[in-house]
């Protein structure tokens, strides 16, 4: 804990982080809060439709979806925006912005209702457009954690902070240089409902189970990844199964920002055929991958269980 903590734009700015990067993550920022309230007093109950993949939208989905996409007009630094709940791509000043992003407004939101943390997530890209796009181009990438605490984490390729939301509206820096060990006492696997195709995941259990591990899963993968960066080990893990054959989650609105922050604290974010999430091209703005994602050692362990083939 810093002694007299900096507020983001002060410590970005110390950081020698780009003032148009700057101005468009304080914009961020502000969603971020914006959303955070809309949380704690907006409607929780559901919008009677539906998004692109099919799952049942909240008010709150739309809610928070429109206050990132107006913030990011509010800008005037975006080319075009891609988020998980529309469809197509957002075109806001084309060729003539600087920035182009992509984000997740609310994840896990389907858990608000148990009134567990849940999330945003965005990353963000130089120039305009998603397609041909890897996550190793990301400038930066953060999510909110919306807890007890409002918190956000961020990188901006180097190091990862932690910013908390205090009483005056602002985040202030609460932890900086977040780290990840290179193995792990925990475990958070998710899409157990693989396992009947692949027993080799049941085999990863069993292995995390007899070397002692903790169990630590919420549902939510910013509350699920969260704690890995802030307990600095684990693993995330989210396979692919015939009800999601690429996997369930989101390669720009979810994987790629939380490979390059996971990268950047020292960790690893890999497919379940051992590629780095961050080598994936972006081919059309909704793919899927599956992910393996924390201490690098223990991500390499698991990907060698998912490929061993006689069990
Ligand atoms: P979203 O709320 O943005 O659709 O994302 C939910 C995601 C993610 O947070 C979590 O890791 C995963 O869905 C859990 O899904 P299942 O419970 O279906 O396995
Ligand atoms: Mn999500
Ligand atoms: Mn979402």
């Amino acid at each position: 804990m810093h002694k007299n903590p900096q507020n983001l734009n002060a410590f970005l700015f110390d950081q020698g982080c780009s003032e148009d990067l700057r101005s468009l993550l304080t914009f961020i920022a502000r969603a971020g809060k914006y959303v955070a309230h809309a949380i704690k007093t907006g409607d929780i109950g559901k919008a009677g439709t539906s998004n692109l993949y099919g799952e049942e939208q909240l008010s709150l989905d739309i809610l928070a979806d429109e206050i990132f996409g107006e913030h990011l007009v509010e800008s005037n630094l975006v080319s075009a925006f891609a988020s998980e709940e529309q469809e197509q791509l957002v075109t806001i000043l084309g060729d003539n912005g600087k920035f182009s992003v992509a984000f997740d407004p609310l994840d896990g939101s389907s858990l608000i209702d148990t009134n567990v943390t849940i999330g945003s997530i965005f990353a963000i890209w130089e120039g305009n457009g998603f397609l041909g796009r890897k996550g190793s181009e990301i400038v930066a990438a953060g999510y909110f954690s919306y807890g007890p605490r409002t918190t956000l984490v961020l990188s901006l390729g180097n190091i990862v902070d932690e910013f908390v939301l205090n009483d005056i509206g602002e985040f202030q820096i609460y932890r900086s240089n977040l780290c990840i060990k290179p193995t792990s006492k925990t475990f958070s696997p998710g899409n157990l409902r693989a396992i009947p195709e692949k027993p080799a995941y049941a085999h990863l259990l069993q292995h995390w189970i007899s070397n002692t591990k903790t169990l630590r899963y919420t549902g939510g993968m910013v509350p699920d990844i969260n704690s890995i960066l802030c307990k600095g080990n684990g693993i995330f893990t989210y396979p692919s199964h015939s009800q999601y054959p690429q996997g369930k989650l989101r390669l720009l609105y979810e994987c790629a920002p939380m490979a390059f922050i996971v990268n950047c604290a020292g960790g690893k974010a890999v497919n379940e055929k051992g590629n780095p999430i961050l080598d994936i091209a972006c081919e059309n703005l909704h793919d899927r991958t599956s992910i393996f994602l924390g201490s690098t050692q223990e991500v390499d362990t698991s990907i060698e269980f998912f490929q061993r083939i006689h069990y």
